[in-house]
């Protein structure tokens, strides 16, 4: 799969070109991480090669969605559906330009494999999350914007990307969430001791402003999380507990972001904890450090070492000093042409 850009591919040129980081001359926009190494199917590649289907309303966009055969789903304009929305195997859910959004309702990617998320703003998510993940494989979630607000406290609304039921071989690229409490959960049952060793997990690229908790927060799994910039995470970016391994480099944090990193049990206070109004205990989690993170003011608190020392997948890091002008032009939607995707 090739990706043409159009607004960002300009100003990222001339930044590449004013700066000539290295690195940045064979930059692409093609899925990176676990959702393309893996040993579960291979490469995502979603709804390729099966038809197009445009959708305007929830019953079309419901129905282009279900069943395994490969389809690719294109969303103009907001839409509001009656209820969650499923996305079934070998699908590529697509917003078209800067239009398509889903709001009020979220999505739900459950016991299925081969599915992209791409290009597309979900809003507003009362009471569930933005996107949910289930008891699925090689799962690719880009370029989307997903957001609600700060007002409401921790639990009005819920995460903005949940992965859980032992969900394996997932990209979390080039998002941009904000304004949202609970951000991104992997694994959500301390207990579920089972699923120690799925939830392979790649975040990248992604710009994380203005949130709350959960940057992301994550049980029994793998997750290599770099080049991400996080900008006024006020609690808790990332929360690796629970035996959960987390590779963390090249990352950049900044404004009023409290803790960047911590391996200690807690779930804090600020985090909704379930059985606790001074936070629930729980296993720590394990981090290791590669390449160079900026921590700007944040804390990190690493209590165990683990042995997730290197990806198992070749990937390409930015050079530290261009992460926060790279996330932040090229993370969100409207910044790949979706039209020209091949
Ligand atoms: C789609 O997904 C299913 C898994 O649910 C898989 O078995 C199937 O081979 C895939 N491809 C097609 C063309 O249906
Ligand atoms: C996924 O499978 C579980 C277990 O079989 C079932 O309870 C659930 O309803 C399924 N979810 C969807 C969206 O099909
Ligand atoms: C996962 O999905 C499979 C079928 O795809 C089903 O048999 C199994 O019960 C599901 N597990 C959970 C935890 O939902
Ligand atoms: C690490 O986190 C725990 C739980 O939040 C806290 O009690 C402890 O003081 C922290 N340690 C450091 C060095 O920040």
């Amino acid at each position: 799969m090739k990706f043409s850009t159009f607004v960002t591919a300009g100003a990222l040129a001339a930044a590449a070109a004013a700066t000539t980081p290295k690195g940045l001359d064979d930059f692409s926009w093609d899925v990176e991480g676990y959702a393309k190494d893996n040993p579960v199917g291979g490469k995502v590649v979603g709804g390729k090669g099966g038809p197009t289907v445009t959708v305007t309303d929830y019953p079309s966009l419901a129905t282009a969605l279900a069943g395994s055969e490969p389809r690719v789903v294109k969303v103009i304009g907001a839409i509001k559906p009656e209820a969650r929305v499923i996305v079934g195997s070998n699908k590529s859910l697509i917003g078209c330009k800067n239009s398509g959004s889903i709001y009020d309702k979220g999505v739900t990617v459950a016991n299925a494999t081969n599915v992209i998320i791409q290009n597309l703003k979900i809003n507003d998510v009362v009471g569930n999350d933005a996107i949910t993940i289930s008891n699925s494989t090689r799962v690719w979630i880009d370029h989307n914007e997903l957001t609600s607000d700060n007002n409401h406290g921790p639990d009005h609304y819920d995460g903005l990307i949940d992965i859980i039921r032992g969900s394996d071989y997932v990209t979390v690229s080039w998002n941009y969430l904000h304004d949202h409490w609970k951000t991104s959960l992997v694994g959500n049952e301390p207990t579920f001791t089972h699923e120690l060793g799925k939830y392979h997990v790649t975040y990248h690229h992604n710009f994380w402003q203005r949130l709350g908790t959960r940057g992301p927060a994550g049980r029994f799994g793998f997750h290599h999380i770099y080049n991400n910039y996080y900008e006024d995470f006020y609690y808790q970016a990332i929360h690796s507990r629970s035996d959960n391994q987390a590779l963390i480099e090249g990352n950049v944090f900044r404004g009023d972001t409290g803790e960047a990193v911590s391996t200690h049990g807690l779930v804090v206070p600020e985090d909704s904890p379930n059985f606790c109004v001074c936070g629930d205990d729980e296993k720590d989690g394990f981090a290791n450090l590669g390449y160079r993170n900026d921590w700007g003011s944040a804390t990190v608190n690493i209590t165990k070492v683990g042995t997730f020392t290197k990806a198992p997948y070749r990937y390409k890091l930015t050079p530290l000093k261009f992460v926060a002008e790279l996330v932040k032009l090229g993370a969100g939607i409207g910044k790949v042409d979706i039209d020209v995707i091949e």
